[in-house]
C-alpha cells in the first residue's frame, strides 16, 4: 500500500487532504508540531520543520510526501518554515527514497511582489532542485482564508476592498480532491495551477459574505497602492487553469466552514 505523509496535516487544507487520502485507501500519516487526534485512519507524528526534530521519523517509510506546512505572515519564522523547513524535509525525503514530493504553492508567487509570495517562490525553487521527484500545485486563495479576512475586517467595523481586484477563490474540498489525484498520478516535475470555478471581484465577494452572514457593514472602496496593487488588479491572483474546482463562493457561504475536529472557523 502506498504510504503518504502530509506535513501541515492540521491546517485548513491538510485536514481535508488527510480525510480524502484515507478514503482513497492510502496508508496515511500526518506531521505537525503538536499531535492532533481525531481523524480515523491517520497516524500522527510530531515534527518541527524549523528544528528538524521528528522530521526523519515522519518521512521514514513514506512513498509520497504532500508538503503543506507553512506559517504565513510571521516574518523570520515564515522563512524558517518555508525555506529551512522545506530544505530539511527534502534532505530527509532524499535519504528515505521518497518517490514523489508534492508542494502546494500559491497562484501569483512569481508575479506578485509580496514577502510571503517571494518566500513561497524560493521554496518552489528548493523543491525543483531538491533531488526528489516533484510536482508543484499553485492554488488560489481558499474560501476559508478569504472568509477569515472578511471576518477580521467586519470586526473592525468596515470592509475595505479594492474594487479592481479579481479573485477566484477555491474550496479546500476541491483542492484536496485534486491533490489526491496528483498523488495517484505521480511526479511531473512541473508547476500547475488550480483555482475555483468562478472569478469575482473582491468587492462582490465581500458583499456576498456580508449578506450570507446577515451583517451590515460599510464597504469602503480603496485602491491598493503601488506595485502590489497593480499586480492584484492585473489579475495575478487568478488562474483560468483547467481542471478547476466546482464549489463556488456562494456554495461555501451557504454551507459554512468545512467541518473538522482539528480546527474551527
Ligand atoms: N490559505 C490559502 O488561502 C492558501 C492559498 C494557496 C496556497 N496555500 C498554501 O497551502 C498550504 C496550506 O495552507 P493552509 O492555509 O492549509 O495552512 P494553515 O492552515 O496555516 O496550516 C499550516 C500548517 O503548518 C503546520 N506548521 C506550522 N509551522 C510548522 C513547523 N514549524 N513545523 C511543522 N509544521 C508546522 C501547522 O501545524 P502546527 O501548528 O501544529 O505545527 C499547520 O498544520 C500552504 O503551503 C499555503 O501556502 C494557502
Amino acid at each position: 500500500m502506498t504510504s503518504v505523509l502530509v506535513t501541515g496535516g492540521s491546517g485548513r487544507l491538510g485536514r481535508v487532504v488527510l480525510e480524502k487520502l484515507v478514503a482513497a485507501g492510502y496508508d496515511v500519516r500526518a506531521a505537525s508540531r503538536s499531535r492532533r487526534p481525531g481523524i480515523e485512519g491517520v497516524r500522527w507524528v510530531t515534527a518541527d520543520l524549523t528544528t528538524g526534530a521528528g522530521v526523519a521519523e515522519a518521512v521514514s517509510g513514506a512513498d509520497v510526501v504532500v508538503h503543506l506546512a507553512s506559517a504565513p505572515y510571521k516574518g523570520r519564522y515564515t522563512r524558517q518554515v518555508e525555506l529551512g523547513g522545506t530544505a530539511v524535509l527534502l534532505a530527509a525525503a532524499r535519504e528515505a527514497g521518497v518517490r514523489h514530493l508534492v508542494y502546494v504553492s500559491i497562484v501569483g508567487v512569481d508575479r506578485v511582489p509580496w514577502g510571503y509570495f517571494r518566500t513561497k517562490a524560493r521554496a518552489e525553487q528548493l523543491v525543483r532542485d531538491g533531488g526528489v521527484p516533484w510536482s508543484i500545485v499553485r492554488a488560489t486563495q481558499f474560501h476559508e482564508f478569504v472568509a477569515e479576512a472578511f471576518k477580521k475586517m467586519a470586526g473592525l467595523g468596515v470592509m475595505i476592498v479594492d474594487p479592481g481586484v479579481p479573485a477566484r477563490p477555491v474550496d479546500v474540498r476541491d483542492l484536496a480532491g485534486h491533490l489526491v489525484g496528483v498523488v495517484a498520478r505521480g511526479p511531473i516535475g512541473a508547476v500547475e495551477e488550480y483555482g475555483g470555478p468562478q472569478t469575482l471581484t473582491m468587492e462582490d465577494a465581500a458583499r456576498r459574505w456580508l449578506r450570507a452572514r446577515g451583517l451590515r457593514r460599510p464597504v469602503l472602496r480603496l485602491r491598493v497602492p503601488g506595485a502590489l496593487g497593480r499586480a492584484f488588479r492585473a489579475g495575478h491572483l487568478v488562474t483560468e487553469a483547467a481542471p478547476a474546482g466546482t464549489i463556488t463562493w456562494d456554495d461555501y457561504l451557504a454551507g459554512g466552514s468545512v467541518e473538522h475536529p482539528c480546527r474551527q472557523e
